[in-house]
């Protein structure tokens, strides 16, 4: 089973949903790196379903303890292992999906995969919790990132289709002030109450809704990434692709550039100052796989949640017969305001990644 990811930042999770724990495993950081926790903790507090009526009613303290790796706020070089406590773990409603999988969630294929041994109780490996190590993994990359001058910022492009309009010329600070100022986790105010209402309302439905983060990324020295296999999309996308519930991405103009002309797409040149820069940005801050120094554009697909109120038709794997399940246990009616975080940290752990292997960190 592997759970590992990456070339030279190389990032491991462990735990399981219902476990005692869940972190992460990271290798390949330079001695000497400086990592503030606090800010770590921060990153993980903004994952944290509490305080929100629009999500889990799960509660975690999700306080973190960094077992090795890091000693007076520096890497020590070697690895770095952190973690955060289960506590509020509660198997029971799970104990039917073992034999009536879950449609939507990873029930079915994870039991004639791994057998009756594995501990899917909560969703096990499959389920959101397991982002925590990404947070974590990707809270040490911001920091060498920053340290650097990249910043990461995300925010809820869309919930149930009501979408936010945020101009890419908002600075990155103002990205994340207005982001934290509500709980959807939006930096367009004008749509954030509708969004909660959506929210709401669909889980009175007892149904959940899906939606579209976007991760911008500014200050990447022109020319990081690597050409062809290990282009910025590619290893952006691998880790994006981690995180449960992802189910497309895009960079820049995205799907809509097909609908372009090239005297459209292409995005113009011009000198600003000493620098090269493009009067638009439809490449997404990427060309041939390569930072072209504009920020990076990503939007990911977010699924609605599978795990809803409703009876929903499955099958009874014991007794070969169709069957109905009513999904109980503690879940949230939409993912997206929670993913922020988690797609803000795996494209750091990409750049932060890709920059290690370029040459251009630490
Ligand atoms: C932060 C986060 C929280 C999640 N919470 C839930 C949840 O409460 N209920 C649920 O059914 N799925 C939840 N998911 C998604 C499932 O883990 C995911 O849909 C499932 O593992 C199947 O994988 P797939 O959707 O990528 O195919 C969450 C995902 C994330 C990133």
């Amino acid at each position: 089973m592997s759970m590992e990811w990456g070339v030279r930042m190389r990032v491991t999770v462990f735990g399981s949903s219902h476990g005692p724990e869940v972190g992460a495993r990271i290798s390949g950081i330079p001695k000497g790196t400086p990592v503030d926790p606090d800010r770590i903790q921060a990153d993980l507090d903004r994952r944290r379903p509490v305080g929100r009526r629009l999500a889990t009613r799960r509660q975690e303290e999700d306080r973190l303890v960094i077992d090795s790796g890091i000693v007076e706020g520096r890497s020590d070089g070697a690895e770095i292992r952190a973690h955060v406590a289960n506590t509020d773990v509660q198997r029971a409603p799970y104990d039917r999906l073992r034999r009536t999988p879950r449609p939507g969630h990873a029930d079915y294929p994870a039991r004639i995969r791994y057998g009756e041994e594995a501990d899917l109780s909560g969703g096990g490996i499959f389920s959101g919790r397991m982002t925590v190590g990404l947070v974590i993994a990707g809270g040490i990359a911001r920091q060498m990132l920053a340290a650097r001058g990249i910043e990461v910022a995300g925010f809820t492009q869309a919930i149930g289709g009501i979408e936010a309009n945020v101009p890419e010329s908002l600075p990155m600070p103002e990205i994340s002030a207005r982001r934290d100022l509500h709980e959807v986790g939006t930096a367009d105010p004008t749509v954030a109450g509708a969004m909660a209402d959506a929210i709401a309302a669909a889980r009175r439905e007892g149904d959940s809704l899906g939606g579209v983060v976007e991760v911008r990324a500014t200050g990447l020295p022109v020319g990081l990434g690597e050409p062809f296999f290990d282009s910025i999309e590619s290893v952006v996308a691998h880790a994006a692709f981690s995180v449960p519930a992802v189910k497309g991405i895009e960079f820049g103009a995205g799907f809509r550039a097909a609908r372009m002309r090239g005297s459209e797409h292409n995005d113009p040149f011009y000198w600003l100052g000493d620098r090269v820069a493009t009067r638009t940005n439809h490449a997404g801050g990427i060309l041939g796989g390569l930072a072209t120094g504009m920020p990076l554009t990503v939007r990911c697909a977010v699924k609605p949640t599978s795990s809803i109120a409703r009876p929903q038709a499955t099958v009874d794997l014991d007794h070969h017969t169709d069957t109905t399940l009513t999904v109980t246990g503690r879940h949230d009616p939409c993912i997206v305001p929670r993913a922020v975080v988690v797609l803000e940290s795996v494209t750091a752990m990409a750049l932060a990644d890709l920059g290690l292997r370029g040459g251009f960190l630490p």
